[in-house]
């Protein structure tokens, strides 16, 4: 499914989401703009902790705040009863700025800053998942002092290879994530960390890459890293109380897209998980794992107003839209295929092949490479589903763009999130310089 779960069509074939009009919402707060379903977020957050509850006894839902951060969706998380997992100090900011309980979060990232460092320790977060020996050297120093050992989970890279795009690989030896387990990297850092008074390990780590369906690489990892966990366990007596497989989990952008079978994966994982345990000779630790995409990526769709078409005759129909590769960069960068419709439809009219371009200055700026959609003219709204995950994300000013708005849609209630971006945010940053005078 593509569309948000309550994504409705009326008679006269008007999309609402949440019980709002589509073509109301995009008339009081312009275009582009972005909607998520509220329902949808809480019924993914629902399914992972569900899921995962009945596929191990100590299950842990960590969702990956790269997707998309917000305030408003900060709360939504907290309160489905998500963990989080941050990779920068910004991140980290907006998540105590929602006041997400900081015992809950976990950091990532393989090049922590000292200060972003700091900041995880003076802000008392859950634990650090550290990724490298600069990052142990550092941790070091700035934990030298403390009375209580703080926690750390080690990323491990397990080496496993997956189906998805090369950008979005992060298990395979040759990655700059995480410490390998093949090269003895990560041996090596399981020594330093249990010889670092500052410091405990708390257990292991691993992703090894994003949009997966197949559910192989997911167990593989699970063994990967309890292997080496039974290894440090006879080496240095390390019991770990946490281990995670990490993220990843594929959604569809298509209809014709195969749907990931959550439950499934949850439950081979999970299994995987207890039996590695009793292969290792430990009780089971927490089980972690940490979607992102998926929680996210299905709840929002864009919309768009259509503006300039061009014909170019016997070669291709180009039909510009007000936004592009400034609020979605994933075609642009991943070849990421998406589909359109109208927000009113007109059912009864033929269809065109066209292809719907971005505004931006750039021949890449192109959205939709080929779909088929009634004629279009300036002023038709055009939605793009599966859109909430690193769209928002990974936005840009690029041209001088306005970040679109976006609103949260629930039982036909509708509330601003984020506002759209102002002509005075694009010269905030500026240390006046103006010209004359
Ligand atoms: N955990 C870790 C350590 C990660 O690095 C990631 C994603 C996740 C969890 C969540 O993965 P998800 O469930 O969202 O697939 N910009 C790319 C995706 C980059 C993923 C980065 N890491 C895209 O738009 O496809």
């Amino acid at each position: 499914m593509v569309w948000p779960i309550t994504a409705q069509r009326d008679a006269r074939e008007a999309l609402s989401i949440g019980g709002v009009s589509v073509a109301e919402l995009a008339s009081r707060y312009g275009t582009p703009l972005y909607i998520y379903d509220e329902a949808t977020i809480r019924s993914q957050c629902r399914l992972y902790t569900q899921s995962l509850t009945q596929a191990h006894p100590r299950p842990r839902v960590v969702y990956a705040g790269k997707a998309w951060l917000s305030l408003a969706l900060l709360k939504i998380i907290a309160d489905e009863g998500l963990s989080l997992d941050v990779v920068s100090a910004g991140e980290l900011y907006v998540a105590l700025e929602a006041g997400f309980p900081a015992e809950r979060i976990s950091f990532h990232g393989n090049n922590k800053a000292p200060d972003e460092l700091k900041m995880a320790l003076d802000s008392n977060i859950g634990q650090i998942v550290v990724d490298n020996f600069y990052e142990i050297d550092c941790l070091e120093e700035l934990t030298a002092n403390r009375t209580e050992p703080f926690p750390v989970l080690l990323r491990l890279n397990p080496g496993i290879d997956v189906h998805t795009h090369d950008y979005r690989k992060t298990g395979i030896v040759d990655s700059k994530f995480g410490l390998g387990i093949q090269t003895g990297d990560a041996a090596c850092a399981v020594e330093r960390l249990v010889n670092a008074p500052g410091l405990v390990l708390r257990g292991y780590h691993a992703h090894v890459g994003s949009q997966i369906f197949e559910v192989e690489p997911f167990v593989d990892t699970v063994n990967a890293i309890f292997d080496f966990a039974g290894e440090m366990k006879e080496r240095h007596g390390v019991i770990p109380d946490e281990m995670s497989p990490g993220g990843g989990f594929g959604i569809q952008y298509e209809e014709s897209d195969p749907a990931a079978p959550v439950e499934e994966y949850i439950q081979a994982i999970g299994a995987a998980a207890q039996m590695a345990a009793r292969r290792i000779g430990i009780p089971d630790p927490e089980f972690t794992i940490e979607p992102g995409r998926s929680i996210v990526g299905t709840a929002g769709i864009a919309v768009y107003t259509v503006g300039a078409t061009k014909v170019i005759p016997g070669v291709r129909t180009y039909v510009s839209v007000d936004g592009g590769m400034a609020d979605n960069i994933r075609p642009a960068l991943y070849g990421a295929v998406y589909s359109a419709e109208l927000v009113t439809g007109r059912k009864d009219e033929p269809v065109e092949l066209v292809t719907i371009a971005g505004k931006f200055c750039e021949s890449g700026d192109v959205l939709i490479d080929k779909t088929t959609l009634p004629q279009l003219t300036a002023g038709d709204l055009v939605a793009v589903p599966v859109v909430g995950a690193y769209s928002l994300a990974m936005a840009s000013n690029y041209n001088m763009a306005l970040r679109p708005a976006v609103v949260f849609v629930s039982e036909g209630e509708t509330r601003l999130v984020q506002r759209r971006e102002t002509f005075q945010d694009l010269v905030q940053r500026d240390v006046a310089q103006m010209t004359g005078g």
